[in-house]
């Protein structure tokens, strides 16, 4: 139930901090360590190479799970969009291991996968919101998100929840492997998890940044680096799917190869800056854009923040910044969605799952 919310989307968006908390306690072993199954644990050190298949939001957690197990674990990964897999099935390794993302566990796209890689006999491990679904029946394993219920059809809080999940599952495997990680994930998810309400304790500024970029906008853009690229794909599709503003998330690098034709005066430019190795590149393609008219908006993490930066958001561990980062594309969409009027919870031509090929 959305009790006293207008919306779905705002109580989910609000609920993050619990659910991440939540993630903290579910995934807590008998010493206090995270944990996971020991027969899922045993399956991701046993793969020499992850596959991880997904749709839509779900995708882009998992764009951001291979960064968690290449960084912290070692383990390749490859990150593949669902619906296309068929069409290109990549060479093997020897020892594969398949990880489907899914809130829903009913996406038909990623069930068609499953199906297939069963039949060649592959092991596989759906990571989902829900217990009992299709592709969580029908894999070796689960790794459950422990969100709640997720019924706007704009996934918020699942989002949060796979990259959470995806950032244990890879810390657990790297540490059983003996990687030296020098950090606790457990506090740094909790310092994220209050990173997270802090922003949605100060919601008025980021309505007021939606009503100033976006009341009017025809189309937007969102840029980044490293980590934010993948945050500023979630970001555009969110506002894509909830607000029906034509808007691309960028490779901050890769505006000059074509996409920078497309800024006029007055497009607004979100730009993610939470990465200190690359915050000057980014910050120089901000001075590009700005230089051809854009409207630029910055949203930087404390510590890496600069004077004139419109919004900063609190600091958190260097691999857990999309939890935080993406809570004010979220809000942003949403409030830009309410101020043109749009069906927030339901957007016209979407289904919360997507049950047809
Ligand atoms: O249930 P799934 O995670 O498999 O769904 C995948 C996509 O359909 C889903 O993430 C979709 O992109 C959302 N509406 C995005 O907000």
């Amino acid at each position: 139930e959305k009790g006293t919310y207008p919306h779905y989307m705002l109580k989910e968006m609000d609920e993050q901090p619990t659910v991440i908390r939540k993630i903290i306690q579910a995934y807590e072993g008998e010493n206090g360590e995270l944990a996971i199954d020991a027969d899922i644990l045993k399956a991701l050190r046993a793969a020499n190479r992850l596959y991880i298949i997904a749709a839509g939001t779900s995708y882009h957690a998992g764009l951001i799970g291979k960064q968690y197990f290449e960084k912290m674990a070692g383990i390749p990964v490859e990150v593949h969009i669902s619906s296309e897999f068929g069409y290109n099935m990549p060479l093997l390794s020897e020892r594969p291991l398949f990880i489907f993302i899914t809130q829903s566990g009913e996406t038909a796209d990623s069930r068609q996968v499953l199906v297939k890689i069963k039949e060649l006999g592959y092991p596989t491990l759906t990571i989902t919101n829900v217990p009992g679904s299709t592709l969580s029946r029908e894999a070796d394993h689960t790794l459950l998100l422990h969100a709640g219920p997720e019924i706007a059809v704009a996934s918020t809080k699942a989002y949060v929840a796979q990259v959470a999940v995806l950032a244990v599952a890879a810390y657990v495997t790297a540490k059983a492997n003996g990687t030296g990680l020098e950090f606790d994930l457990k506090q740094e998810l909790a310092i994220a998890a209050n990173g997270i309400q802090t922003i949605i304790d100060s919601k008025d500024v980021l309505e007021d940044i939606a009503e100033d970029y976006l009341k009017i906008a025809r189309n937007a853009f969102f840029i980044g680096r490293n980590i934010d690229f993948y945050v500023s794909l979630e970001g555009a599709l969110k506002l894509k799917e909830i607000s029906y503003i034509q808007a691309e998330g960028f490779a901050g690098g890769e505006l000059k190869h074509g996409t920078i034709a497309l800024i006029e005066e007055g497009t607004p430019v979100f730009a993610l800056v939470t990465q200190e190795d690359v915050a000057l590149n980014i910050r120089g393609n901000v001075k590009e854009v700005t230089a051809r008219g854009a409207y630029p908006c910055i949203i930087a993490m404390a510590g890496v923040d600069e004077d004139g930066d419109r919004l900063v958001i609190p600091h958190v561990h260097e691999l857990l910044t999309p939890l935080v980062s993406v809570v004010p594309l979220q809000l942003i969409s949403y409030y830009a969605a309410l101020h043109r009027r749009c069906d927030v919870d339901k957007p016209r031509n979407l289904a919360k799952s997507v049950t047809v090929e």
